[in-house]
């Protein structure tokens, strides 16, 4: 049977991005962002998942006011990285477990979450910068990977509770795919960031670190935390975070954490990271 083995939450930054694909993670500004990685990236060269369930959210680039799913599943074979506005990033394109895809968008659709079914989406900077911090350059992803977006650009995101749940609703589909695949959830975006109006700028390290206890300390209060608290608390694009409720739903009660990182600033955004084992 497929398993969900761990979860990894990452901001996803897309300065990070343009760092690392112009050479420039050894410079004194970048560098303390990157070396918080080193550990993840041989823990995942260890691990070797099979397919990453990497939950993201598209920034008006496939996604715009025509049309805004709240969850979104894309079941195609396999996806370009988009172009933002510089010309696409020179990364690998992105290979998709579709029968997985497939298996969870039913699994999850009759478990009542209603996802919209996508199968044609170029990925941006959400889902490429996360996979360029874990996996380096590669000439090809070492996994398949499985986009689920998330709208937390245009009012109203959904809840954090509708989150955990739709990550514990993905569990369940995940753990009824008879083949055998060590399967991992990502959770992307955050920590705190404001990127326009009178509070550009804003960060809470404070608030952030307390966010990344809780995933092991006290995930219930995760689940109950309001909209108003992460604009207030973290900023508009603070919002992101509910993104990783999803992850820490998918895991189930029992969880280790096994890494963390925190650095302020990458460009106008404080960079959280964390590795969540399953402890079974
Ligand atoms: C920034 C951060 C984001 O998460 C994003 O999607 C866009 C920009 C930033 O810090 O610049
Ligand atoms: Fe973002």
């Amino acid at each position: 049977m497929a398993r969900i083995t761990a979860g990894v939450g990452t901001s996803h930054v897309p300065a990070i991005g343009a760092a690392i694909d112009l050479g420039k993670t050894q410079e004194p500004y970048w560098k303390p962002v990157f070396d918080g990685y080193e550990w993840t990236k041989k823990w995942i060269e260890a691990e070797k998942p099979d397919v990453i369930i990497l939950v993201y959210n598209d920034h008006a680039t496939a996604f715009d006011m025509d049309i805004i799913p709240t969850f979104a599943i894309a079941c195609s074979d396999s996806f370009k990285p988009a172009d933002e506005g510089w010309g696409p990033r020179k990364v690998p394109d992105i290979h998709n477990h579709a029968d997985l895809a497939w298996h969870i968008a039913q699994s999850c659709i009759l478990d009542e979450f209603d996802m919209t079914i996508v199968n044609n989406i170029d990925l941006d900077h959400g889902l490429t910068v996360p996979l360029s911090l874990m996996f380096g350059q590669p000439d090809q992803w070492p996994c398949k990977i499985i986009p689920i977006a998330v709208n937390v650009v245009t009012y109203p995101p959904p809840s954090g509770n509708r989150c955990y749940g739709l990550g514990e609703a993905i569990a369940r589909a995940v753990e009824s795919f008879d083949e055998d695949l060590n399967v991992q959830i990502w959770g992307t975006g955050g920590m705190s960031h404001q990127l326009q109006g009178p509070r550009a700028g804003l960060i809470n390290p404070d608030w952030d670190q307390k966010f990344l206890d809780n995933l092991t300390q006290d995930p219930e209060l995760l689940r109950a935390i309001p909209h108003i608290e992460y604009l207030r608390e973290t900023g508009s694009e603070g919002i992101e975070m509910v993104m990783w409720l999803i992850m820490r739903g998918a895991l189930g009660e029992k969880i280790k954490e096994l890494h963390r990182h925190y650095h302020v600033p990458a460009s106008n955004t404080a960079v959280g990271h964390i590795v969540l084992e399953k402890d079974t």
